[in-house]
């Protein structure tokens, strides 16, 4: 998960590296008492994830705090590559002498972290590295050590900083390294990272994305989601712990193991081709042991997705044998009762298919069409999505 600015500033703050006030605000009105609240001169800054929101117009110093109020009125509301600003926060102005760049990543491909560092920063850091190369160092950070001190020290001696502030900026440095490593965070990137006239070291922008597989030791994070950005469908679905993800199509799918529900996107959209270009709506696995329980969550939640019209349920029977998953089937839709609406195509096979056939063929459900092969299930929901 990424996070905003802000939210990476609490970070930031609560792990001791040095930032200045801010706050959010959703109104102008906010924005002023925020501005008054601070007092002197305050930044009105765009809250949404992507980078580049200087250039965009979407930092503005105000002087006062109505001019606050003004920014807040232009920014909220503004379209920055696509993400439209519902938040803007308002951070006490810092005096700035220079702007350097600093990031340490998780480097998958060498199994290692990776900082970055560069006395000059502010700029677009791509532009940096492809035109400048010599001017970002970057140095490695064995995981089972961090960024220690001696790590920082490197780092910023490997960057060029001059010598009198070099103790001072990796102090700072071993304090988002804090972030990173305590937050479980993949990235943490600073830039600008700025010394004050009075040679104060501050980190004026933050840029954190948090390892989603370290939620279970992170319960804070969990307060940090942009419930407000989440697709209704893929949150309702992570709440009942399901693999989803919402496409643009008409077929609705579900399958166990990712593999085959990746294959059956393939061969629906393929079928696709032949009943008016219709595509699949969603990737779900609801993986190995599939009870009646987790049938019926999936089928609501697809069922709940207006763009669909049709069902294709491709199963593979291993571990859970397809008498299983057919009983799951037919349960599920007695659970749902009259919320099951649109046809389902069942494909069975594997562990029990004859079972699990002979189950589906018994209960003789008006909704639910069994079909013997992948390719033929996926005509079929096709054909069925197009003309309904
Ligand atoms: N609190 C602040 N005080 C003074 N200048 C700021 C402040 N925050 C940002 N700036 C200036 O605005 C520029 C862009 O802001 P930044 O937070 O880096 O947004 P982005 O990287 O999305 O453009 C910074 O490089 C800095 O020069
Ligand atoms: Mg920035």
């Amino acid at each position: 998960m990424d996070l905003f600015e802000y939210q990476a500033r609490d970070l930031f703050e609560k792990h001791g590296v040095p930032v200045l006030q801010g706050i959010v605000a959703t109104t102008p009105e906010e924005a002023k008492a925020a501005a008054e609240k601070i007092g002197g001169v305050t930044v009105v800054k765009a809250q949404v994830k992507v980078g580049g929101r200087g250039k965009a117009g979407g930092v503005k110093v105000a002087k006062t705090a109505d001019e606050a109020f003004e920014y807040a009125q232009q920014i909220l509301g503004m379209d920055i590559k696509g993400h439209t600003v519902k938040r803007v926060m308002i951070a006490q102005g810092a005096d700035i002498a220079e702007e350097y760049y600093f990031s340490i990543l998780l480097d998958r491909s060498n199994r290692t972290y990776l900082a970055m560092c560069s006395v000059e920063g502010g700029m677009d850091i791509e532009t940096l590295a492809a035109e400048r190369p010599e001017a970002l160092a970057k140095v490695e950070v064995n995981p089972a050590e961090g960024l220690n001190e001696a790590k920082a020290k490197e780092i910023v001696e490997a960057a060029g900083f001059p010598a009198d502030i070099q103790d001072d900026v990796a102090a700072v440095l071993v304090k988002l390294g804090e972030v990173y490593d305590k937050e479980d965070a993949t990235l943490v990137e600073v830039n600008p990272l700025v010394k004050t006239g009075d040679g104060t070291i501050l980190a004026l922008d933050g840029k954190v994305s948090l390892d989603d597989n370290a939620e279970f030791r992170q319960s804070e994070h969990e307060a940090l989601v942009d419930k407000s950005a989440e697709n209704p469908l893929e949150a309702k679905a992570k709440e009942n712990d399901l693999n989803y993800v919402k496409l643009d199509g008409e077929v609705g799918i579900i399958g166990n193991g990712a593999g085959l529900v990746m294959s059956t996107l393939d061969v629906v959209a393929y079928a696709g081709e032949n009943h008016g270009n219709v595509k699949p709506a969603n990737f779900l696995d609801i993986g190995g042991g599939a009870s009646a329980e987790v049938m019926a969550a999936g089928l609501d939640i697809i069922l709940n997705d207006e763009q669909v019209k049709s069902v294709f349920v491709n199963v593979f029977g291993g571990i859970t044998a397809c008498d299983a998953v057919a009983n799951g089937i037919i349960k599920a839709l007695e659970i749902l009762g009259d919320k099951a609406t649109k046809p389902l195509v069942v494909r069975l096979d594997g562990n029990n298919v004859e079972e699990g056939r002979k189950i589906l063929n018994e209960a003789n459900h008006p909704l639910v069409h069994q079909a013997e092969t992948m390719d033929s299930g996926a005509d079929k929901a096709a054909e069925l999505a197009h003309t309904a």
